[in-house]
Order: structure tokens, then C-alpha cells, then sequence
């Protein structure tokens, strides 16, 4: 029963996600999965809740996008995948398990991450961003709004979000430099740690490079 429900739910949610901005795409669902998966093991987690509440997390984010952030994608995500969730006769008590994962993902306007399984989708989600992945997440994206390859001397107190000054080391120094502190698990906090570091030192050398040192 489990497999076909998760092939069915995978079905269901798979139009959410074509033509989406590919920093989240199904690509970066199946990568959430993966690291949330390991970590749920290391913290007991209830491994089908969330890899339900995995799959659905990013449901409404074309949504936003498409409504330039005046809808919050937590918050639509969780009527979406109430509606889908029942359709596929999901048990009651089970949904609003996963609703709150969804529903706290971005831990933002007071909604806290209380179930272990929510600290683990907010966990995954933001490791996603970070390290080797969030490198070239971040170049991608910043590709996609047009904006300069590097530049090391930005002020990023003079500079905007989706300028052409928006490249990917404004946003390292924006907000990735802090998705470290913002962990819950251990597990999180641990593969944060080295996915940071490598990040870093990526940047490190960059700016060694355009100085002409390297
Ligand atoms: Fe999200
Ligand atoms: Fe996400």
C-alpha cells in the first residue's frame, strides 16, 4: 500500500512543478528527500510523515512565484496538499501531521517547527542551499535574474535583492553564511558544519582568483 500511495502522490504533484524556477524543481524535492530521509533515521523520526510532508512542501511555490511573493507558498501548500491528501483517502490525524511540517517550513510569521519531523523538512530543506549544492543553486538563480558572475568588493548593505548586483556571493553573504546557526538537529548541525565550511572556502578562493593570486 505504501509504495503505490507514494507513486500516487508523486503523480499527483508532479504539474505543481513543471516550468518551475529550477532551484526548486523536483530536483530539489528529491534532494530535500534524501537528506531528510538520513537525517529522520539518526533522529527516529516518523519516516512516512515525512516523506509526505517532503514531497509536498514546495507544492504552492510556483504559485508565488507566479504572484511575485504576495501569497506565502507554506500557507498554500498546506490547503493544496489537504485537498490532495484527502482525495487520496490519507488518514485525518496523519494530514495534520504533515500539515504542520508544511505549514512551519519557512519558520516564518510565529510558525514554529515543533515535531521532530517538521525540524527535519526545515533542516533539509535550508542544508539544500548550502555547501556544493547551494553553490551552484545559487549561481543558477542568480543566472536566472540577470545578474553579474561575481563581485567581490559588494556592499551588501547597498545593493538589492534582484539587482544586477544579486549575485551568488551577495546572497553567501546575505543569508547562506547563516543557515549554520539556524539548525534544530544534531544531525542538521553536523552536515550544516561541512557543507559551510566547503562553501566558504569556495568563495575564499574565488576571491583569491579574480585578484589574480590564484
Ligand atoms: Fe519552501
Ligand atoms: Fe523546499
Amino acid at each position: 500500500m505504501k509504495e503505490e500511495f507514494f507513486n500516487k502522490l508523486r503523480e499527483k504533484i508532479f504539474p505543481y512543478f513543471e516550468g518551475t524556477n529550477p532551484c526548486h524543481d523536483m530536483d530539489h524535492i528529491d534532494r530535500v528527500l534524501s537528506l531528510a530521509l538520513t537525517i529522520g533515521e539518526k533522529e527516529n523520526a516518523d519516516l512516512e510523515i515525512l516523506k509526505v510532508a517532503v514531497l509536498l512542501h514546495d507544492i504552492a511555490r510556483k504559485e508565488q512565484d507566479e504572484f511575485k511573493g504576495e501569497i506565502c507558498h507554506a500557507e498554500r501548500g498546506c490547503e493544496l496538499a489537504r485537498e490532495i491528501l484527502k482525495e487520496l483517502g490519507y488518514s485525518g490525524g496523519k494530514i495534520e501531521k504533515v500539515i504542520h511540517c508544511i505549514k512551519t517550513h519557512r519558520f516564518k510569521n510565529g510558525d514554529v517547527p515543533k515535531s521532530i519531523e517538521a525540524k527535519i523538512l526545515y533542516d533539509a530543506d535550508k542544508l539544500d542551499s548550502i555547501g556544493g549544492i547551494g553553490i551552484l543553486r545559487v549561481a543558477s538563480f542568480s543566472g536566472y535574474i540577470g545578474s553579474v558572475v561575481h563581485n567581490p568588493s559588494v556592499d551588501i548593505e547597498k545593493t538589492k535583492a534582484y539587482s544586477k548586483d544579486d549575485s551568488a556571493y551577495r546572497e553567501f553573504l546575505v543569508k547562506l553564511v547563516r543557515v549554520k546557526d539556524k539548525m534544530f538537529t544534531d544531525e542538521g548541525k553536523r552536515i550544516a558544519k561541512g557543507r559551510h565550511k566547503f562553501m566558504a572556502e569556495f568563495f575564499d578562493r574565488l576571491n583569491k582568483e579574480v585578484k589574480g593570486e590564484l
